[in-house]
């Protein structure tokens, strides 16, 4: 059964996009961004997802319950620019069911 989420995503020019993002493509919110051109190309998921250069950094404005964050997730975002306390990268958070009614807003290109 297809099923959709609504997702709410700021971007870098600070416009809110209401999108619907599929849970069952295994996609992450970085592929989500760039499939929806959120950012341009070659702004956003520069190493692919791999948790190595924080393009993908978002900061997450719901209370939207997300998986923990991995060492390699945590040590990308220890050297990242920009980083607050509710930074995640894009790329790490997988769309599921739980991710209805988030709201993230992308970080700064850096
Ligand atoms: S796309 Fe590179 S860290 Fe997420």
């Amino acid at each position: 059964m297809e099923q959709d989420v609504n997702i709410k995503i700021i971007d870098r020019n600070g416009v809110a996009h209401a999108i619907l993002a599929p849970t069952d493509m295994a996609m992450n919110l970085m592929e989500v961004v760039r499939s929806y051109e959120l950012a341009p190309e070659g702004t956003i998921g520069i190493c692919g997802g791999m948790a190595m250069c924080a393009s993908c950094q978002c900061y997450v404005l719901s209370d939207t319950k997300l998986p923990d964050m991995q060492d390699d997730e945590e040590a990308m975002l220890s050297e990242a620019f920009y980083v607050k306390e509710n930074s995640r990268l894009g790329c790490q958070i997988q769309i599921t069911p739980e991710m209805e009614g988030l709201e993230v807003e992308l970080a700064p290109e850096s």
